[in-house]
């Protein structure tokens, strides 16, 4: 037995070597851990349970029978984080660039069908080069397996990815399917193709950077949700999002304890402007309705128009949607409505609560909106707050205008509660531009047209900028104010809790993608 205990204490030494000391050492020059490493900060110390450390490719070809890594360049197992099981892969660069043969594919797969059987997310250290080019159409093969999974996975249990080097080509395909991808800020690429395949096809000249680094991810493709500075940082936030997440969709959140004070928040009393073409920021309102320190934003630099993100009220984790009045004055456009949508419909597979804040002046107008599909992109947003099912809350702050107020979670398309401040305005449009088109042949009639304008524009406001015509119809439930508000909304989703709603039975609605 002993010896047999040396034998089995050599291979696991030797999985642990991965593709050698000095490519670990390289991977540290770099400022990057080891697959190994990373695992271990982000499960709870001790839990992790690995899975496959002795298993080896199958390839001759290419003399790579000589050069045979236990693992086969990715970790994978079960652990816990904050007592909560999930399962992970890591990829190991160190074993050629971290790239995915047919076993390294059949690995991942073993434990996305576990995470699938028994009910717990998945998440994904991704750091690989793509399909292992010395075995052909196998590793194809192997991402089209795992591509498969992450489907059927979708919506089942939560799936994160991280990007924690290069990836490239099918290496960029499953975290895109999976519910957040977040990036280390210069040590990690996302391509399909890169920068030396795009100057051969194009004669464009680009860095890794530029076409695909986290700041491009983060900011102009939206490909990316989060971005961090380093492996730690990386991880730490990986916890964060989890820790809003069910284990799976037959799940609610867990609640955070917490004991409920009079709840009220005088400093939101000021916050609107007292002209309505002011900005003010709307995280302020967030910051000011939710927990302390709770708001954890999704995609905070791409399309800044609207914000998403994570928060808890009085315990529970809830979903906000919010126009951002400082950013194209909060209108919807094409990259805000799908950001939004996606984000709603991550929050409705996983029986997150919605919360939507309303200041919005209306579609951004334009050629390029019109030419990029604003239509069939507004209406993904539309469709995918119909369609959610779980609590629905909308608080209008100030402009409500347009087809936008029908859009932004309106008691038409299905909320369950509709508040609104003193200082919201429901209507078609803004005062001014109604009155040119409604009062056109008077302003036109008149001595003095401005004088005219200023008179209608006065007259349109007394009737519309207000939000009582919409609470006198019950489009509104309650005007409420500001410094009440995160009372009533404590309270509202208390009573929402044991909600219940259907779907019509169909095999599945067909969003205008
Ligand atoms: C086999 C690979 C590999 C790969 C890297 N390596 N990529 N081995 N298959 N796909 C090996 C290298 O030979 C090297 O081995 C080690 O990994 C580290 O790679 P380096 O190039 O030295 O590292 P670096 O300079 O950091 O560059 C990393 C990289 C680059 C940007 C990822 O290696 C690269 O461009 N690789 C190819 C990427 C690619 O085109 N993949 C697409 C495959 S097609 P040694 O022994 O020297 O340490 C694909 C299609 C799937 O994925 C489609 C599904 C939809």
């Amino acid at each position: 037995m002993k010896e047999q205990k040396k034998i089995l204490q050599d291979k696991i030494d030797q999985a642990h070597l991965g593709g050698g000391l000095d490519r670990i050492e390289k991977q540290h020059k770099k400022g990057k851990l080891t697959a190994r490493e990373r695992v271990e900060l982000l499960l709870d110390e001790g839990s992790f349970e690995e899975i496959g450390n002795l298993v080896t490719h199958r390839t001759k070809d290419f003399g790579m029978e000589e050069q045979v890594f236990y693992g086969d360049g990715v970790v994978t197992g079960h652990g816990t984080i904050e007592g909560r099981i999930i399962y992970v892969f890591a990829q190991d660069f160190t074993v050629f660039g971290g790239s995915l043969s047919e076993t390294h594919a059949e690995k991942i797969c073993k434990i996305m069908d576990l995470a699938m059987k028994t009910g717990a997310p998945l998440i994904g250290l991704n750091d690989s080069g793509g399909a292992r080019i010395q075995e052909g159409v196998r590793s194809l093969g192997g991402y089209a397996d795992i591509f498969y999974r992450n489907v059927m996975a979708s919506g089942v249990i939560p799936q994160i990815s991280a990007i924690m080097g290069p990836c490239a080509g099918g290496a960029v395909y499953s975290p895109a399917i999976t519910d957040f991808t977040i990036m280390v800020e210069n040590s990690s690429y996302m391509f399909v193709t890169g920068p030396n395949v795009v100057k051969t096809v194009t004669n464009e000249i680009v860095t890794a950077e530029e076409l695909g680094g986290a700041s491009t991810h983060s900011t102009k493709s939206g490909v990316t949700h989060l971005t961090a500075s380093n492996d730690l940082s990386c991880i730490n936030k990986i916890k964060k999002l989890l820790s809003y997440m069910p284990q799976n969709c037959e799940e609610k959140t867990q609640r955070i304890d917490y004991v409920l004070n009079d709840e009220l928040r005088p400093d939101l009393e000021n916050i609107i402007p007292e002209s309505a073409n002011k900005p003010y920021d709307m995280k302020h309102v967030i910051d000011g309705l939710a927990d302390e320190d709770s708001f954890f934003e999704i995609h905070e630099s791409y399309a800044e128009n609207i914000i998403v993100g994570f928060a808890r009220l009085a315990g529970r984790s809830v979903g906000i949607v919010a126009n951002q009045p400082l950013s194209l004055a909060g209108c919807l456009d094409v990259d805000s409505s799908k950001k939004a949508a996606r984000f709603t419909r991550f929050c409705d597979c996983f029986n997150i609560p919605l919360l939507v804040l309303v200041d919005v002046p209306g579609f951004l107008p334009g050629t390029d909106q019109e030419w990029n599909g604003i239509i069939v992109n507004g209406a993904k947003l539309l469709y995918a707050l119909s369609e959610a099912t779980v609590p629905k809350v909308t608080l209008i702050t100030r402009k409500a205008y347009g087809g936008a107020y029908d859009v932004m979670n309106s008691k038409h398309i299905g909320a369950d509660f509709n508040f609104a401040w003193p200082s919201a305005e429901i209507a078609v449009m803004g005062a001014k531009g109604a009155s040119e088109i409604i009062f056109k042949r008077e302003i036109d009639a008149s001595d003095n047209p401005e004088a005219t304008l200023a008179e209608k524009e006065a007259e349109y406001a007394k009737l519309f900028a207000n939000p009582y015509s919409a609470a006198q119809r019950g489009f509104i439930d309650e005007v409420i104010l500001p410094e009440e508000t995160r009372r009533k909304l404590i309270r509202t989703y208390a009573v929402l809790e044991t909600k219940v709603k259907q779907l019509p039975k169909k095999k599945h609605g067909n969003i205008p993608l």
